[in-house]
């Protein structure tokens, strides 16, 4: 069998945890294979709303495995509280997650790090959700991290504090004022908590799960922000294309089937870094009421601009993106011109590719488009779309070379056209 991936093609908040929530009923397995609680994926149904950081989207389905894989970096604090707010909703997580051992841990001074990094970096600073990601991936790249198994070992707390003692003097070198021992106690009842899960061998699990099962992984952040492809540095530390879902699971490339990129009809981006389409008028202002365009971790007005398929047309490249899915096309709705950005203009002359500089004078320019002026989000079938709106989107489906499977029309899982 396959393993579909699912992943956002713009600078993340896509809105992948509803699709994930809405393909999920097909699949008896959903994995997660990067980043971490710096996510934030949100879901509605029968009139309830989460946002889900750590735990993947098909928490919800009664049937499905959700497989936390070694690719992602796991807060056990924040973990334990997403789990008991979902708990507290009639799911029980401990039967329906698995945790890769290979998973790296944060640990709550990667998040004192965190926040020193960003301190030190001043007006340059990333713009990071703080969630201690950065220096969780620099650990285990350097070697240094603690992992999910680890918590079984004997020893587990000397190698905790071995880790915390580094982290101690790499925090005093910085001159961070801070107290590394505040949530020490919190982490280590969490740590407890997390022995309760079924802690897996990844690798081995997801392959045979494969024999059998199809299943469905979940990627996290946007291709924009991809460690190599994103607008670097200015981007998070993980692999977020599709490629990183083989190394965070532990999957062959052979085993990929469906790849499902997400993108909004505009574009958003928290944080700091390059932005083509940007809008600073009272337009970007309108994107951002009718969207809802606030943080769903850390509450930060999103900026808004329109589509960038330039940019969109890139991830599409690298993850080979074989379903496109279109979020949010009825926040559009009201708008009389609708503007897409089909090639850039860099030093004078023009492209249609992502510059290496991306801190370059970047002047988008744009196609435009008569708005639908209609109210899409009652629509359920492909007929009631109105002219103007059928247009729009096959002039995106020639451009990108991908067709458009599915259109969502609003947060609740039924407002949603399969193609
Ligand atoms: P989901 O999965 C939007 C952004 C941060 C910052 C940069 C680095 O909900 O789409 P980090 O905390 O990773 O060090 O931050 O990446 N960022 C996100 N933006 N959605 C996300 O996740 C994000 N995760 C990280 O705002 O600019
Ligand atoms: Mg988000």
């Amino acid at each position: 069998m396959k393993l579909d991936v699912v992943l956002g093609l713009q600078w993340g908040d896509e809105g992948k945890g509803k699709i994930v929530d809405v393909l999920a009923g097909n699949y008896p397995v959903v994995a997660r294979f990067q980043g971490g609680p710096n996510a934030g994926h949100s879901l509605h149904f029968e009139g309830k709303s989460f946002v889900l950081r750590s735990i993947p989207s098909g928490i919800f389905r009664k049937d499905a495995v959700n497989v936390i894989g070694n690719g992602v970096v796991l807060d056990p604090i924040t973990f334990r509280k997403e789990c008991e707010n979902i708990e507290a909703a009639g799911a029980p997580v401990k039967e329906r997650i698995v945790i890769a051992k290979k998973a790296h841990l944060i640990l709550p001074t990667h998040r004192l790090l965190d926040a020193a990094n960003e301190a030190a970096m001043g007006k340059g600073k990333i713009g990071s959700t703080l969630k201690g990601i950065g220096p969780t991936y620099t650990d285990k790249v350097s070697r240094n991290g603690l992992r999910v198994g680890d918590v079984l070992a004997d020893d587990f707390k000397a190698r905790y504090g071995k880790l915390k003692e580094r982290h101690v003097k790499m925090l005093s070198q910085m001159q961070f004022e801070c107290n590394p021992e505040a949530e020490e106690a919190e982490f280590f009842d969490a740590v407890e908590y997390l022995k309760q899960f079924r802690l897996i061998d990844c690798e081995y699990f997801m392959n045979t799960q494969l024999k059998e099962k199809s299943i469905l992984a979940e990627g996290a952040q946007g291709s924009m922000l991809d460690i190599d492809y994103g607008s670097y540095p200015f981007v998070t530390s993980s692999s977020t294309a599709c490629a990183g879902a083989c190394i965070g699971l532990g999957v062959p490339p052979s085993s990929i089937g469906h790849v499902y990129g997400i993108f909004k009809a505009y574009c958003t981006r928290v944080g700091s870094g390059p932005f083509p389409t940007e809008l600073f008028d009272e337009t970007g202002e309108k994107l951002r009421k009718i969207g809802n365009e606030f943080g769903a971790v850390t509450g930060r007005p999103r900026r808004c601009g329109w589509l960038d398929l330039v940019a969109l047309r890139y991830a599409v490249m690298i993850s080979g993106v074989t379903d496109l899915i279109m979020m949010k096309s009825d926040c559009l709705d009201s708008f009389g011109t609708i503007k897409v950005c089909t090639s850039y203009k860099v030093g004078g002359k023009e492209t249609d590719m992502v510059p290496f500089d991306t801190f370059a004078e970047i002047e988008p320019v744009y196609t435009e488009f008569k708005g639908w002026n209609a109210d899409l989000t009652g629509c359920r079938k492909e007929e009631e779309l109105p002219e103007e709106f059928r247009n729009y989107i096959a002039f995106m489906e020639n451009y990108l070379g991908v067709p458009i499977r599915i259109i969502s029309l609003g947060p609740d899982r039924d407002a949603t056209i399969m193609r």
